[in-house]
């Protein structure tokens, strides 16, 4: 049978133009990225499916696919990039420095705190860069399947994958409705009654929403929706606005227990208590960075969430968040050991 020949033909630039075309569905923009001519882009393209001997792109007007030798080549790609790097921060490790790029992708609510324990980790650790995307749960739990990042911070453990999880922080869910709302100023309001209201909710594919959705669907309760956007800062303008109440992350409401235009409703079995979760793939390798992260992650956020938790409504007892205990997974214990 015929071989591609690929350690032989191919080179490491053409599978860099490969694998940025592939990921932008696009030859203009990988041609952007890669500061390099769109022609340029093209013939190193057909050089490397030449060599390969089927073709790796499709284009169907003036969309690209990706054909599936060019699917498992993305793959293939990623993991050999994956490796590389994971190379290079090893060497640096070894020559005394912690340096390299750190890839985290966490759910819209971490971004109120992950900053936070990123400045102090890149002041501890200088010579990491890091790179942040925030998104929502369906789309982490997609990056995290596709190997995109180093690290994940879920607000749930997703239900099939083989991760290691390591819960690190509250996130209790609230609910927040405008001052002036009749709800304000009741107290432990019943589930079926806040049912009656009108909800504005994240969009499909959020923690919260699934969250939100199961307590209600449990009651045997069905939503009213009125509105669905995808940000929780629009959410919280909208329910100021008066158009509806909300669940929210505790951590997404003012410090000082809402806004002038913002209160927490005292509502039975609420605030809903979850934790952020630290994820990665069981079969992933840590690189040296995301190790160091994970470390400090285990060192620090303990002492820097205490002193943040004390400012968010819904956890009356800071110092006392229980975090459920991790299970023993080697990952996780390797990076306790370690300390
Ligand atoms: P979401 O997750 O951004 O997907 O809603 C947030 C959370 O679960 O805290």
């Amino acid at each position: 049978m015929e071989k591609a020949g690929l350690m032989k033909n191919a080179t490491l630039r053409q599978f860099k133009v490969f694998e940025s075309v592939a990921r932008n569905l696009s030859v203009t923009r990988a041609a952007e990225e890669l500061y390099l001519t769109q022609p340029t882009v093209s013939i190193q393209l057909k050089q490397l499916s030449d060599v390969i001997g089927l073709p790796l792109i499709e284009q169907i007007g003036k969309r690209i696919y990706l054909t599936d030798a060019g699917q498992a080549l993305l793959k293939t790609c990623r993991e050999v990039f994956d490796s590389l790097e994971r190379y290079e921060m090893l060497i640096s490790d070894m020559k005394g420095v912690k340096a390299g790029k750190l890839r985290l992708a966490v759910i819209t609510t971490a971004k109120y705190f992950i900053p936070r324990l990123l400045g102090q980790f890149c002041q501890d650790y200088p010579g990491i860069d890091v790179s942040l995307k925030v998104t929502n749960r369906e789309r982490v739990l997609q990056r995290m399947a596709e190997n995109q990042d180093d690290l994940y911070v879920l607000g749930a453990l997703p239900e099939e994958a083989d991760v290691v999880i390591e819960p690190f922080l509250e996130n209790p869910l609230v609910v927040v409705a405008a001052r002036s709302h009749p709800l304000a100023a009741e107290k432990a309001i019943s589930a079926q009654r806040l049912a009656e209201e009108a909800f504005i909710m994240r969009e499909p594919g959020s923690g919260i929403r699934l969250a939100t959705e199961q307590f209600f669907a449990e009651r045997g309760l069905k939503l009213n929706v009125r509105m669905e956007l995808g940000s929780n800062e629009a959410i919280k303008q909208a329910v100021a606005a008066n158009l509806g109440i909300a669940v929210l992350s505790a951590h997404t409401v003012p410090l000082e227990h809402g806004s002038e235009d913002l209160v927490l409703l005292d509502v039975k079995h609420f605030p809903i208590r979850r934790h952020w979760y630290l994820a990665y793939p069981r079969n992933k390798q840590l690189s040296v960075v995301a190790q160091a992260f994970l470390e400090f992650l285990q060192r620090e956020a303990k002492v820097i969430g205490d002193k943040y938790l004390q400012g968010i409504p819904g956890l009356h007892s800071p110092a006392s968040h229980e975090r459920p205990a991790p299970e023993p997974q080697p990952a996780a214990r390797k990076a306790r050991q370690k300390k």
